[in-house]
């Protein structure tokens, strides 16, 4: 029989071919470190909305990257994610790194369940991401030419994934990250008129910038077929994220990898480099 204590137990990187997951993986690809896929196409898949799939991708699991998804806002989170701590609890997971958006009631609410489980935490509290440009919704519109959006009045400091990333992967291999809530954004505060602005200038190419009400917004977003669970969230995420209240710098990829995050520009110039702009 085999001892459940001396097999070699991994880390579970749950949505490990999304924006971070997949960057994460990398890392321990790259490192030679083993560890567990987890997402609904992986090889013991891992699918949120149906729990009994949870036990066996946390069986032999040590830490778990938690990325949920769509997103910590939409109604029936909060129990999800109170239930999955529960059972990784339960399986010997002894550590969480979970990923959460900046001021959201309902991330931050999440990010009270995992604090107050037995098991060691790291929370990854994230700015929108660099990468929404080039590997979400927004990519189509930059393609077609022609970007749109419903509020630009305020600032946003793009974080590029790869800190995420590299923030992750550190939380998940060094116990002094643990206990620590990281506050990641990128370095400079940038309005979405500035960010088309930026991957024109450096893909060499007209991008048209509207702003428009939002009845037009969801028309439009309506018209392109996109599910009405997105409608609803990028509904929220303009009107409850962009109001202002996440115009400001956080120094959470200094204070977790002791320097300073990559800027806008710097993701913009090596993104041009892989052509998804053109
Ligand atoms: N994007 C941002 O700017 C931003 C900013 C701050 C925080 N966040 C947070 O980051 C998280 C991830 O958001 P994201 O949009 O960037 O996604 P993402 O990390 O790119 O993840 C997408 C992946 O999730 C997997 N997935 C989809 N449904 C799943 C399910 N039911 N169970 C398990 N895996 C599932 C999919 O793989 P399969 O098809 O193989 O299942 C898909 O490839 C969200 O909680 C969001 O709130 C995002």
């Amino acid at each position: 029989m085999i001892d459940s204590k001396t097999v070699k137990k991994i880390p579970l990187i749950v949505a490990s071919n999304g924006k971070t997951g997949s960057r994460v993986a990398e890392r321990f690809r790259a490192s030679g470190l083993d560890f567990r896929e987890g997402s609904r196409n992986s090889d013991i898949p891992f699918d949120w909305y149906d729990s009994s799939t949870w036990q066996k991708a946390l069986d032999g699991i040590s830490s778990v990257y938690v990325v949920f998804y769509p997103d910590l806002a939409v109604p029936g989170a909060r129990e999800i994610i109170a239930d999955f701590t529960h059972i990784a609890e339960i399986c010997g997971v002894d550590h969480l790194v979970m990923l959460t958006g900046r001021g959201e009631e309902e991330a931050q609410a999440c990010e009270q369940i995992v604090m107050s489980s037995p098991m060691d935490w790291t929370i990854v509290r994230a700015s929108w991401f660099a990468q929404n440009f080039s590997e979400n919704f927004f990519l189509d519109d930059i393609l077609r030419g022609q970007v749109i959006v419903p509020f630009d009045d305020f600032t946003e400091p793009f974080v590029d994934a790869d800190d995420i990333a590299d923030v992750v992967f550190a939380a998940l291999n060094d116990e002094k990250h643990r206990g620590q809530v990281y506050e990641v954004t990128g370095p400079d505060l940038l309005s979405f008129r500035e960010t088309i602005r930026e991957i024109g200038e450096v893909s060499n190419r007209e991008i048209g910038f509207q702003q428009v009400p939002m009845d037009d917004y969801v028309q439009f977003l309506n018209e392109a077929e996109v599910p009405q669970e997105f409608v609803g969230l990028l509904k929220y995420l303009f009107t409850e994220v962009l109001d202002g209240r996440n115009a400001y710098l956080a120094d959470g990829v200094k204070r977790a990898l002791g320097r300073e995050p990559r800027s806008f520009h710097s993701y913009a110039a090596a993104t041009v480099e892989t052509g998804i702009w053109n």
